[in-house]
């Protein structure tokens, strides 16, 4: 039990913090903290280790809960939460038990990977923020978490705001890609999707920002494996995102698998205390990635159940999830001196805020509604936004000779290859409850969009067999056609947890396959369905047509169709670098320029002597129906001193006959620093629908805080001299000039 002075002195603490904030706010805080002290003095240890449990139940196909041995547990108080349970039935009864059974009726948390939709299934994640419209993006994020508390959910375990640059690492497709700049903007607007304006809103669920940190960076991409990097990379790349969405209110975060510099993500005081808390504010609670405490064992840092739930509730872990460590350890651990009770409350405190927060001590049934359960998932509105997410994902690679989008009156489509009708990997890794047989294939998407037209189907081969068994089929039906649609790609498998590559061309024998379709002389379009980049140089040489479609969700097969037909314009641009092998991996457009950059005259430059340096598709990169033609670069000033903005602006005209949209995209560099600066970095960025013919000015406003960087002795800020500004319809832009900063 804490002292009441330890009680006093905490309550003026949460005063004089809620002193800073708007009248009513405070109020609800201090009556929050109040509810929670006086819980908290109630409360057995044991009970207060309940708090911190996590376990997962199971479900069957028909949404029958068939494993949910925590049953007892939940009726003596000795869980906090539950997760992979969902269906307002279930979750109903579980609740039941845990506000009806138990002594103080605390109710629980109810978590899922709600990671792109829950049951209408948006594209995957990379996909989406190929879309580079943040705005949709969160859209995205609130029709998952209306879905999902429509059926009994009020956490979910996204955004995943891990940067990655190796797509040989399978969760690459969960992500948002390369860029710190870009994923902290898509980091912010899905935890605003899913927390929206009112956290006591039964459709909005809480946030979890995982994985803490730097799980996209393991080395050689092998999923799992350490992160080895220097604090200035941490710091400047891939720790932004994981800020951006606790700035973005984000309640929860989750450790990560992985050791960060020999120390395992799960306890890193460093990350977990000093960073998360001490230096960012997070005042949410961090549950554990899965069984990650009893990870510390094999990872070669704890000896036992004991020193691994020691080592992660002192760094600062408040919740396990499934290694059931700290419900057997923790109360054993303060009762033996090792822990502080006071560690113990202080996480009791933060989970209990959380559902606090989502209004669960109000009304523990809040998100159990049969009606919304009924009527409020895969809703028409809620499938017409995944379609309009998947068309806004989609990325022209190559458009030779103008041969898409394909005309209505075509006579003749050749559909072929293992993608081309396989709903069951339409949905993309992590699809919630997606069901794959509501999914709409391409061939369908192709049949609804060219109703008169003859479309002839051949699957080819399979993802990744060796059989060419079925290649003179197809032959003979590309032969048939006026024009081919080529569906290679991934199975849906291929990405996800645990799914690295150490080869990323395409599976099986599907580049054989096409180099047959190729030799028939038909015009070919190549749709890729993939999780990752892959390296697809063969394609690109030879194929005239490439579309990145990813994993495009629910609605897929339709979005495919709108673009290939040009009913919509395609916008996506690459958030990751595309390389042209897998040993150009690291390779991302942000690199530092070294002390010897390539020279093709000169042998002792940085280059390989069996591949170029650069990508097959540079970041940023993606082609439109249209053409776009930039102005310019005027600057409102070209010397400042930060006490003012920079404005940049850039004329941006449609050259071509479709409307379209354009990213245009803003980077810098800084030619001289303390410290060795990337040759561009993105600072800025606009999509704007620009009408056939017309021009849009766009102006982008740059402050001091957009040039700061890590200096040579770790302080953030910007240095004085010229830095480069380059603005495009990718990062290879080279409209460019130069300003001074004073
Ligand atoms: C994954 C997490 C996920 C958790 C719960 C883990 O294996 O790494 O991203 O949230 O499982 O399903």
């Amino acid at each position: 039990m804490r002292s009441g002075k330890t009680f006093l002195l905490l309550l003026t603490i949460v005063l004089l913090t809620a002193a800073c904030s708007s009248p009513a706010k405070q109020s609800g805080e201090r009556e929050m903290e109040v509810f929670i002290e006086e819980l908290i003095s109630k409360m057995t240890l044991e009970e207060k280790v309940g708090q911190m449990t996590l376990f997962a139940g199971h479900m069957d196909q028909t949404g029958a809960m068939v494993r949910a041995d925590f049953e007892e547990d939940i009726q003596l108080g000795q869980v906090g939460a539950i997760f992979n349970v969902y269906g307002e039935k279930n979750i109903r009864k579980l609740q039941e038990m845990a506000v009806n059974n138990t002594r103080l009726r605390i109710p629980l948390l109810f978590g899922l990977d709600v990671i792109h939709g829950y049951r209408t299934i948006f594209p995957v994640p990379l996909a989406e923020a190929a879309s580079w419209d943040p705005e949709m993006i969160e859209k995205s994020a609130r029709v998952a978490a209306q879905e999902a508390s429509a059926e009994g959910l009020n956490w979910t375990f996204a955004p995943m705001t891990d940067i990655s640059r190796d797509p040989r690492w399978g969760r690459i497709v969960e992500g948002a890609g390369e860029d710190p700049f870009l994923a902290s903007l898509i980091a912010r607007a899905r935890v605003r999707g899913f927390q929206g304006e009112d956290l006591r809103d039964a459709t909005t669920i809480a946030a979890c920002v995982k994985h803490f940190a730097a799980y996209g960076a393991p080395q050689a991409g092998r999923e799992y494996h350490s992160v080895d990097m220097s604090e200035r990379m941490l710091r400047e790349v891939y720790l932004p995102p994981y800020k951006a969405a606790v700035d973005e209110g984000a309640l929860t975060v989750m450790t990560a698998f992985n050791d960060l510099n020999g120390i395992p993500a799960t306890a890193s005081r460093f990350l977990l205390t000093d960073i998360l808390r001490n230096e960012w504010g997070f005042k949410g609670f961090v549950v554990t990635d899965y069984t990650s405490i009893l990870e510390l064992i094999p990872h070669g840092v704890a000896s036992g159940e004991l020193d691994a739930s020691e080592i992660s509730v002192k760094a600062g872990v408040d919740m396990d999830m499934q290694a059931g460590y700290f419900q057997s350890a923790l109360a054993h651990l303060v009762k033996l001196g090792a822990v502080d009770e006071m560690t113990i409350d202080e996480a009791v405190r933060r989970i209990l805020r959380v559902k606090y927060q989502l209004g669960l001590f109000e009304d523990p049934f809040r998100y159990c509604s049969p009606e919304r359960e009924q009527n409020d998932v895969m809703t028409p509105e809620n499938l017409e936004a995944a379609r309009e997410m998947a068309r806004k994902s989609m990325v022209l690679l190559k458009n030779e000779n103008d041969l898409l989008p394909l005309s209505k009156s075509i006579k003749t489509i050749a559909v072929i290859g293992p993608l081309a009708d396989s709903q069951k990997d339409m949905l993309g890794s992590w699809a919630a409850t997606g069901d794959w047989t509501k999914a709409v294939t391409l061939l369908e998407g192709l049949k609804a969009k060219y109703p008169e037209t003859t479309i002839i189907y051949s699957m080819g081969c399979t993802i990744d067999g060796d059989s060419k068994a079925l290649f003179a089929e197809a032959v003979s039906a590309a032969k048939r056609s006026d024009v081919v649609i080529l569906a290679l790609g991934e199975a849906a498998w291929m990405s996800g947890e645990a799914a690295s590559r150490t080869d990323l061309g395409l599976p099986g024998v599907q580049q054989e396959l096409a180099e047959e379709i190729h030799k028939t002389g038909k015009p070919a379009a190549v749709v890729l369905l993939n999780g990752r980049p892959l390296t697809i140089s063969w394609l690109n040489d030879n194929i005239p047509a490439i579309l990145e479609a990813w994993f495009p969700g629910t609605m897929g097969g339709h979005a495919v169709a709108d673009v290939l037909a040009g009913d919509y314009n395609p916008s996506g641009k690459l958030p990751v670098t595309f390389p042209r092998n897998a040993g150009q991996i690291p390779i991302f457009y942000s690199a530092r320029n070294t002390g010897r950059p390539f020279n093709p005259d000169s042998k002792y430059t940085s280059h390989y002597l069996d591949s170029p340096n650069d990508p097959l598709y540079v970041f940023g990169y993606g082609l439109s129906y249209t053409s776009f033609e930039y102005g310019e670069i005027k600057l409102s000033q070209d010397k400042f001193t930060g006490s003012e903005n920079i404005e940049i602006t850039i004329n941006v005209s449609n050259m071509g006959k479709f409307d379209g949209e354009e990213v245009v995209q803003l980077y810098l560099h800084d030619p001289l620093a303390s410290v060795a600066r990337p040759v561009r970095e993105l600072k800025a960025f606009r999509k704007l629908l620009i009408p056939s013919g017309q021009s849009r000015e766009v102006t982008f406003n740059l402050s001091a805080d957009d040039l700061a960087f890590y200096r040579l002795d770790m302080t953030f800020g910007p240095e004085k001299g010229e830095y480069r500004v380059f603005v495009g319809g990718n990062s290879l832009a080279d409209k460019a000039v130069s300003f001074w900063f004073e």
